[in-house]
């Protein structure tokens, strides 16, 4: 049973408060609320006479505001302001650069509430969530600014008497940043701060759908980089469609690439990037499986599911979507699961206590109907949801009942296994022996998060090693969702093997130069080679 505490308006067309409040989160972010249209460009100057995006409340239905996209010339403006923008910035000492984006955490931080309430009310997280996601761009900027006096590059022994050689990092150029929706924030987070602290400007062109959220930012750092006198496209914003996308994946201005989105378009990218000799970084599906042993300890493995599979909606890259449990538990940890499925309190994702928010698009819902459709088709046992919401207060937004289904196929190469369906669907199956649940954790094609529950240190050992889970992200009594910045976040095999955030990620962002310097009075060949004449 659904409990619909809250409900998201009383009389719907009654968006009505969500309305009042839709115009208190805008005006605290400095976006007008009247305005019939918002320019959607920024590269020093806000800009923008190009076709219409819309920012859709998935709650509710009701339109945020319209913003103008780029047309091909401000598009071409704003590519040539981010390289004006870097020459002048990698001139800057790197310890400045931190300097900035100390200054721009602050300034993140003082607004990372409503920021949060804006990420919720577009994209449709619940506010806690939100509010999480702008504190990763928050955080990121505190290990750039760290990292802006750490960017080390290394003296390497030279064989040659009377040389060193010296491993140099520098500013790459302009990079290109292309997020989704379902992090509209963070993802740019994670990219901008390393690339400003090697000394990059960017070039950010977010989902269509979440254009408020990034118009937000880059009003936020824009003031940063007015304020110290700094060129404004250093953070370029560019909306736009496929357009916008295709330009900056081309462009030979743009050495790197940073894509996150799905592995269709990323085949696409990477392959375009590749192409011209760039580089890319690439953050595709996920498709991430929890394992739970018998020795788990369930107060803690059923909860970290729950939220796997149903947080954001199961709309993270790292949501939970496939569930092996071993034999010997498995009815009590289903049991267990519905129970807490059943405590769920859905509707509108700002208020205090909703767990569960809409999907962020109808197409989501579609997408969604048919993955249960298909289920169903092919003998799956629904064990719960399988439905959208009928409740009137729900009937505006794109509200999905999360599901938990048992296939029954156990084949990892069906496409029930193998495909990322990017809803609150959690697919089950039993296994008898942890390397059984191995082999099926690995055998699909996508590699981004995994987690093991056990309290047996050898399964651990097992599990981190060579023959354990071959994704990106490997945990151990801790979900498949919800990284910290500070570990490279990203994912193998059909993930993209890109990494983002903390870790080694920043030396993707410089351009790595070796010089062999010589302070001798001979001029000695390497390997001992003699051209003397
Ligand atoms: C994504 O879903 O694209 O680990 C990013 C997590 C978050 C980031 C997810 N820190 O779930």
């Amino acid at each position: 049973m659904i409990l619909l505490r809250h409900p998201v308006c009383g009389t719907l067309r009654g968006a009505r408060s969500l309305s009042t409040r839709a115009s208190a989160i805008l005006s605290s972010l400095d976006i007008p609320v009247g305005a019939a249209e918002l320019p959607g460009v920024y590269d020093g100057q806000w800009s923008g006479s190009g076709e219409v995006l819309e920012s859709v409340c998935p709650a509710t239905g009701e339109v945020l505001a319209r913003v103008r996209s780029a047309t091909p010339d401000e598009l071409h403006e704003a590519l040539g302001k981010s390289k004006e923008a870097y020459l002048h910035l990698r001139t800057v000492p790197a310890p400045k650069r931190g300097e900035l984006l100390r200054q721009i955490r602050e300034a993140l931080s003082e607004k990372r509430d409503v920021l949060g309430a804006l990420v919720t009310l577009e994209m449709g997280k619940i506010k806690t969530e939100g509010i999480g996601e702008v504190q990763e761009f928050v955080d990121i900027c505190d290990y750039a600014v760290g990292l802006s006096r750490m960017m080390n590059g290394r003296v390497v022994a030279s064989e040659r008497p009377g040389h060193t050689i010296l491993e140099v990092p520098n500013p790459i150029g302009v990079v290109g940043v292309l997020t989704a929706f379902n992090f509209p924030v963070a993802v740019y987070g994670w990219n901008f701060a390393l690339s400003v602290a090697a000394g990059n400007a960017n070039v950010w062109k977010p989902s269509p759908s979440t254009p408020l959220c990034s118009i937000a930012i880059t009003k936020i750092i824009a003031r940063v980089l007015e304020k110290n006198g700094l060129p404004g496209a250093v953070s370029t914003l560019i909306t736009g469609g496929k357009d916008v996308g295709e330009a900056i994946v081309e462009s030979r201005d743009i050495p790197l690439v940073s894509f996150t989105g799905s592995e269709a378009v990323g085949r696409v990218v990477g392959k375009a990037v590749q192409s011209r000799f760039g580089k890319s970084i690439l953050e595709l599906g996920g498709n991430n499986a929890s394992i739970i042993m018998p020795d788990a300890d369930m107060q803690l493995a059923v909860p970290a599911v729950f939220f796997g599979a149903i947080g954001t909606a199961g709309q993270r890259c790292t949501s939970t979507r496939r569930l092996y449990l071993h034999r010997a538990i498995a009815p009590k940890f289903l049991d267990a699961l519905q129970k807490l499925y059943a405590t769920i309190n859905v509707g509108d994702p700002l208020v205090d206590g909703t767990l569960l928010g809409p999907l962020h698009t109808r197409a989501a819902v579609g997408i969604y109907s048919d993955a249960v459709q298909r289920l169903r088709q092919s003998g799956a046992e629904i064990l719960t949801g399988g439905k959208t919401y009928d409740h009137a207060a729900l009937s505006q937004g794109n509200f999905v009942q999360p599901t938990i289904s048992v296939p029954k196929t156990a084949d990892p190469a069906d496409k029930i296994w193998s495909t990322e369906t990017f809803a609150p669907i959690l697919n089950v199956d039993l296994f008898d022996e942890l390397e059984q649940a191995i082999e099926w954790n690995n055998a699909v094609p996508q590699g981004l998060s995994s987690s093991l529950w056990t309290r047996d240190i050898r399964n651990l050992g097992k599990w981190i090693g060579p023959e354990g889970s071959d994704a990106g992200i490997v945990n151990v009594n801790v979900g498949t969702s919800g990284a910290e910045i500070g570990a490279a976040f990203g994912g193998n095999k059909s993930t993209g093997w890109g990494r983002e955030s903390g870790g080694d990620a920043w030396k993707q962002y410089v351009r790595w130069s070796a010089c062999t310097v010589n302070f001798s009075d001979a001029a000695p060949l390497a390997q001992g080679v003699d051209f003397s004449t």
